[in-house]
């Protein structure tokens, strides 16, 4: 198993759906940072489930407390522990699921791999261990503020509606207007209107969100078998329920011709710009300068109400699945909070590869 990501920021995750805690533990960071619960607090509090009816009504607090790492309110240079305890479990909503897996999620494919599986929850396979991304992307987020790099992101799409472009500076001011966080707050009222409809049907709805990040020098990336774009669709993969991921055009740019798909290069305030920006800020596998842009493909929750049919892997029969528990309609909106942070994780350890940031501040 690897729960671990980053050469040199690195970040080791931790927890279950149902264990006892959560969490990230963080190496490499460097020293001299600001550092508290509070600046985690902010946001481990929007990816919280229960905050609306778009999300599970799993009412955790999410509280983080810091372990280790700090001295006099500075990161040391030492590990960083932050945990956040589990407090709202029904894991007897569960008990039923101990060989029966549910489709489409990681219950056949961890159990058979590993075979004392943690089948309350999902497990260590949960959304809810996307925590941990948070916490180390949000120390990531605060050294990349520093250096003027900012990360947001926003909901483009529900199902089939798909939010109208919104000019890049106020993608991140318009999507805090709404409980799906979508930048369109027209198209948000349809999406808001789609996740419950299918909610009350029992049934679940996917969608894309967009990652952007700003500010970002040139010169990330490591060709050839460490480039920033492969790293990125790397981690972000790595999230539950991501099923694709897209840089710049994405797979838009297969229908364009040459002439359509280039960006041009000019000169503006003396630094090289792209008139365009369909490569997404990456260019031979290294940053350009421009925003980085990506999308991820986010699959419908899969626990959903609606009768399915799967297998009991003990009596090795067809039967079906009424699915307990407390799960997110879309998990979309939560999502977002988690992909932000898990860019930052990726941007900043290359900034400290390419030594773009000092160990100590
Ligand atoms: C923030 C977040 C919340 C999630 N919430 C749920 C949920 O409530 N119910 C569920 O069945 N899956 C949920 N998932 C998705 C599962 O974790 C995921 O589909 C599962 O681990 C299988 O992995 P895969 O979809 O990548 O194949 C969530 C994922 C994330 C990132």
């Amino acid at each position: 198993m690897t729960n671990t990501t980053g050469e040199i920021f690195k970040v080791t995750t931790f927890g279950s759906s149902h264990g006892k805690a959560l969490g990230a533990i963080i190496d490499g960071c460097p020293s001299n940072l600001e550092l508290n619960e509070e600046d985690i607090q902010i946001e481990l509090n929007k990816r919280r489930p229960g905050t609306n009816n778009l999300t599970t009504s799993r009412n955790e607090s999410d509280k983080v407390e810091i372990l280790s790492g700090i001295f006099k309110g500075k990161t040391d240079g030492t590990p960083i522990t932050a945990i956040v305890f589990n407090e709202d479990k029904s894991s007897e909503d569960y008990e039923y699921l101990k060989k029966k897996p549910r489709p489409s999620h990681g219950d056949f494919t961890w159990s058979s791999k590993y075979g004392n599986y943690d089948y309350y929850g999902g497990g260590r396979g949960s959304g809810r261990t996307t925590i941990g991304n948070v916490i180390g992307g949000t120390i990531a987020k605060k050294i990349l503020s520093i250096y003027n790099i900012k990360v947001f992101s926003h909901v483009t799409q529900i199902g089939d509606v798909k939010a109208k472009k919104v000019d890049i500076n106020l993608i991140e001011e318009h999507s805090k207007k709404n409980d799906v966080r979508c930048a369109d707050n027209e198209a948000a009222k349809v999406m808001e209107e789609k996740i419950l409809s299918l909610k009350e049907e029992g049934d679940s709805i996917g969608g894309i969100v967009e990652i952007i990040a700003i500010g970002v020098p040139t010169g990330l990336g490591e060709p050839v078998f460490g480039k920033l774009d492969g790293e990125i669709a790397k981690v972000l993969m790595n999230i539950g329920s991501v099923k694709g991921v897209e840089i710049g055009h994405g797979f838009k740019i297969a229908e364009l011709t040459g002439k359509e798909a280039n960006d041009e290069f000019h000169i503006e305030k003396n630094r090289v710009k792209t008139v365009t920006n369909k490569s997404g800020g990456i260019l031979g596998g290294i940053s350009n300068g421009m925003p980085i842009i990506t999308r991820i493909a986010v699959k419908p929750t899969p626990s959903i109400s609606t009768p399915q049919r799967t297998v009991d892997l003990e009596k090795m029969e067809d039967i079906e699945i009424n699915i307990k528990g407390r799960h997110d309609p879309c998990i979309c909106p939560r999502i977002t909070t988690v992909a932000e942070s898990t860019l930052s994780l990726v941007l900043l350890d290359f900034m400290l590869k390419g030594g773009f940031i000092p160990r100590k501040f």
